[in-house]
């Protein structure tokens, strides 16, 4: 007779779950293979894998892949593409001298350049009277390795490469892509747009694809698919809290719930349940990963006033700031926005300073937004944070925000 099996804990409804690592199942900097979530643009009811195994499947087109930071077009090109079939390279790869066919072969372990004797690549010889001759591959060698392996090429943050090579990039692949060759160009928006989406050579051959930030309903998925395959209880109004934290971000996500299981590992917790009380403390361990002090204190400092002093503004917590002081401050106000258009960033201003106190006039926030703007422009891609254009503050970086709102020990209403 048959008797009711006793499964141990692993065995779950059929499926055999090995003794998961939370580090396996949560997984901030690599490819998610126990939380990977699929999801639909707001605009299509087809899934960007969908849409990006189209988009490849189609000879003789470029994949143009745009989207905000760390929203996951790298793990989107990993997932379609599969790790047998992906070649990938950065925008950082390039100088101003590299070959691109030179480096687009090396990649694969072709040999670009080299000797050969007898028909046979000769890297050293000590025979003097061997007939050597230099070969260069050619550019048709490279893509028929590429079409008969079924590769893919994947340049990815191609707003790395230097401005002058992108136009160099481009021309390549039109001419490659028209042969079968396959090749998907990430990068931000904006960033890269010249060379790849507004040149007249290349339109009518590209597959474009806008990625869009996270909706929460999509991040709370990773929570719950996460936890559930540690085994740890979640609620659905908990997940939802710590997706509205992750600021669209699947990465944050990631990175949250990761530390969540360290707390739960330290306090020794035998319930093995997510509980609201332990958010904040998460959040602060994972601003830890995060170096944004040096954005922040030059943010609030603002350009040098050669010696005058500013207007200061007394507010509610009875201390006095200047206003660009306040404007980092009404940034990582509640709730947490990527996006606040000037009324949003006024009425938050406004809503800080002490009552009957003196407040800060439109001329002067736009002023000093308009400065902020140019101070972060001048320094390095870390410091591209924010972009304040046509009246809106658009935050770029959410890992950013979320240090702004939780870095350095403190919560979002008392870190000034
Ligand atoms: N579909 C997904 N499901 C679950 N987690 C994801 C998904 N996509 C991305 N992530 C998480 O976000 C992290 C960052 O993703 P990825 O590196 O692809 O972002 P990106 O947009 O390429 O970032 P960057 O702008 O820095 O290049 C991943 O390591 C993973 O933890
Ligand atoms: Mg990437």
């Amino acid at each position: 007779m048959c008797g009711l099996a006793i499964l141990p804990k692993q065995f779950d409804k059929g499926k055999i779950f090995m003794n998961l690592k939370a580090e396996d199942v949560f997984r901030p900097g690599a490819f998610p293979e126990y939380t990977y979530i699929s999801r639909k643009s707001q605009f299509s009811d087809l899934s960007y894998e969908f849409r990006l195994n189209q988009a490849i499947r189609v000879s003789g087109f470029l994949t143009s892949l745009v989207g905000p930071s760390k929203m996951g077009k790298t793990i989107l090109c990993e997932k379609v593409i599969g790790f047998g079939r992906i070649v990938e390279i950065s925008g950082a790869d390039f100088g101003a001298d590299t070959d691109f066919w030179k480096l687009v072969a090396t990649k694969v372990g072709l040999s670009y350049e080299g000797q050969v004797i007898s028909g046979k690549t000769v890297y050293d010889t000590c025979d003097e009277y061997a007939m050597k001759e230099n070969y260069l591959l050619t550019k048709d060698k490279i893509i028929d390795y590429y079409k008969e392996n079924d590769l893919v090429l994947v340049i990815d943050d191609f707003h790395y490469a230097p401005e002058g090579k992108r136009l160099v990039v481009a021309q390549q692949l039109k001419d490659a892509i028209r042969r079968g060759f396959k090749a998907i160009v990430v990068s931000l928006p904006h960033r890269a747009d010249e060379a790849i989406r507004q040149n007249a050579d290349l339109s009518g051959r590209l597959s474009l694809i806008n990625m869009e930030p996270w909706e929460v309903d999509d991040l709370k998925e990773i929570a719950k698919l996460g936890f559930g395959k540690l085994g740890i209880v979640i609620e659905d109004s908990v997940a939802e809290r710590i997706a509205v934290e992750s600021l669209s971000s699947p990465q944050l996500m990631q990175y949250i719930c990761l530390n969540i299981c360290t707390l739960l590992e330290m306090m020794g917790d035998k319930n093995q349940r997510v509980r609201l009380e332990m958010l904040e403390k998460a959040y602060h361990y994972t601003t830890a990963n995060f170096e944004y002090g040096d954005v922040v204190s030059l943010m609030r400092k603002g350009p040098n006033t050669r010696g005058k002093k500013r207007i200061s503004f007394r507010a509610r917590d009875g201390k006095e700031y200047d206003l660009y002081e306040l404007l980092v401050k009404s940034i990582a106000e509640n709730p947490p926005l990527m996006k606040l258009d000037y009324e949003t960033i006024k009425k938050r201003l406004h809503e800080m300073i002490a009552d009957g106190c003196k407040r800060p006039e439109q001329r002067a926030i736009k002023e000093s937004l308009n400065k902020l703007q140019e101070l972060l422009n001048e320094r390095e891609d870390i410091f591209k944070v924010v972009d304040w254009k046509e009246g809106t503050l658009y935050i770029v970086d959410p890992l950013f925000l979320f240090y702004l709102r939780w870095g350095g020990g403190r919560h979002v209403s008392q870190w000034c």
